[in-house]
This record gives structure tokens, sequence and C-alpha cells, in this order.
């Protein structure tokens, strides 16, 4: 059994709540579309249904909520609505870091922080620093974040570690390269969830959803509230995860 997979992993099987939900909120465009709005009208609503689920997540005691809110990828859309959802950031940041700081929230921004305006970088920095301390909901929030710009980056460094003599090619494995890895402090992914239909990975945490339970819905995004995502953390607790192991054993191991 690796580090990644251990008995506490086997033990919060049973318990049938994620500790980490990652999420990847799709379907903004086409919800603007549908009510021949702007696309940005959808990135709004977006906005708000990640409040909503935030507010549940914190309530429920799940410990970590990773967001998906801007790709490597995305920066291929056109400028506008690239720079219109770089100022939806920044403003929906400075409006809700406080109200997330009262509520003991612990934010966490993952992705290549080198394409930032500085306002953003800023702002990032100031809100990680203000709820460092938090011991409630660890929400992440990815912004240009790329699954494979995250093994690049940990590679990267685990180069440097060699050249500098640090470190020798023989110390490398899973655990080492997991330690170099976004989210490496946090538990492993229990739930994903992707709205708006498409059943994809878009390049989103692909080292740290090696044994996530995908979950896929046609929701769109501004309409996924409460009832939608109970809907999803139901799906996860009649799910029996196997971690390799047998059907067999893992009833014996959680006591059934
Ligand atoms: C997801 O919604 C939000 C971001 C990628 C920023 P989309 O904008 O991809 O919505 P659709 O897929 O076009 O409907
Ligand atoms: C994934 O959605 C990225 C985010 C939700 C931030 P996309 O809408 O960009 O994904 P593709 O391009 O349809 O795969
Ligand atoms: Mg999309």
């Amino acid at each position: 059994m690796s580090t990644i997979e251990t008995q506490s992993d086997i033990a919060r099987t049973s318990l049938r709540l994620p500790r980490h939900v990652a999420i990847i909120m799709d379907g903004n465009g086409r919800w603007a579309k549908k009510r021949f709005m702007p696309r940005f009208a959808g990135h709004k609503a977006g906005v708000e249904a990640l409040k909503c689920i935030v507010r549940y997540c914190a309530n429920k005691g799940i410990d970590v909520l990773t967001m998906f809110a801007f790709s490597s990828e995305n920066w291929r859309r056109p400028q506008e609505e690239v720079s219109l959802l770089m100022d939806l950031l920044l403003t929906s940041l400075k409006r809700e870091v406080k109200k997330l700081h009262d509520n003991n929230v612990k934010l966490r921004i993952i992705g290549d922080h080198h394409a930032f305006s500085p306002k953003l970088s800023e702002k990032i920095k100031e809100a990680e620093q203000l709820t460092q301390d938090n011991t409630g909901l660890v929400l992440v929030m990815a912004i240009n974040y790329g699954g494979r710009w995250d093994i690049t980056q940990a590679t990267r460094r685990i180069g440097q570690q060699i050249e500098s003599g640090d470190l020798s090619s023989a110390q490398i494995d899973e655990s080492l390269l997991h330690s170099y890895m976004a989210l490496h402090d946090l538990p492993e992914p229990d739930l994903f969830i992707r709205t708006g239909g498409e059943q994809r990975v878009s390049n989103f945490l692909l080292w740290q959803l090696a044994y996530t339970e995908l979950y896929f819905t046609d929701t769109l995004w501004p309409n996924f509230k409460e009832q939608a995502f109970e809907i999803a953390l139901d799906s996860f607790a009649r799910r029996q995860r196997r971690f390799g192991h047998t059907g067999e054993q893992m009833e014996r191991s959680q006591g059934a």
C-alpha cells in the first residue's frame, strides 16, 4: 500500500462523507446563452453558485474544496472574455475575503502565478496571509492551473535539487514526486465533480485524481446549488472504494 492509499483512506470510506471535493465549474457560457445573455453574465452567476457550495461545505464539515476557476488553456479564449474573467476573480476576491475569514475558511490559490497581474498577485498574497491560520474549510482556487503544469513544475524543482547535489535520482519515488505537487499537504480528492455535461478532466488535477471517484452531471454550473450537490454526495456515499483491493477485503476492513 503506498502512502496515498492508506488505512485512513479506507476508514474514511466508511464515514461516506468526502474529505476533499474537487470541482470543475463548467457550463457558465451555455447558461447565459440559453437566456440570450452575454457569456460574462454566466460567469457572474457562477460566482453565486460558488459561494453557495463554499457555504454548504463549510457547514457540512468537509475539509477541503478545490475549485477549477481558470485553466492554463483558458487563455485561448477571446481576449475580452479573459480580461473580464480576470477582473471578476479580482473583484470577487476583494469582496469575499473578509466573509471567508469571518467563517474560518483558509484560502489557497494553486496555479502558475507568473501570468497574473500585479494587482491580482498582491490580493492573492494578502488573502492567503489573512486566512492562513484559519482551521475551518480549506478553499483551494485553481487559477491558471493545469495538471501538466503541476507535474512539470514538480519535475523541474526535483531536477534543481539533483543539480545542486541535494538529491540523487535514486531517491525519486512516488512520495517524493507527490511532495512537490500542488495540494501535497492536503488529503487526496475523494470526489471529483464536473458540471455542464462534458465528461473529461480538461487538464485539472491529473496526478491527484488517481483514485478519486468521478461524478459528472448535465446541470450547468450556475444552477448547481445545495440540492444538486447533495445528489453528488449521495452518489459518492453509495460507492465502494477499493484502492486495488477486492470488495470482500474492503467489507472486512470496514467491519461490514
Ligand atoms: C466554465 O464555464 C468557466 C470557465 C472556464 C472560466 P464555461 O465558460 O466553460 O462555460 P461553457 O462550457 O462555455 O458553457
Ligand atoms: C475547464 O472548463 C476549466 C474550468 C472550468 C476552469 P473548459 O470549459 O475550459 O473545458 P473544455 O475546454 O471544454 O475542455
Ligand atoms: Mg466550458
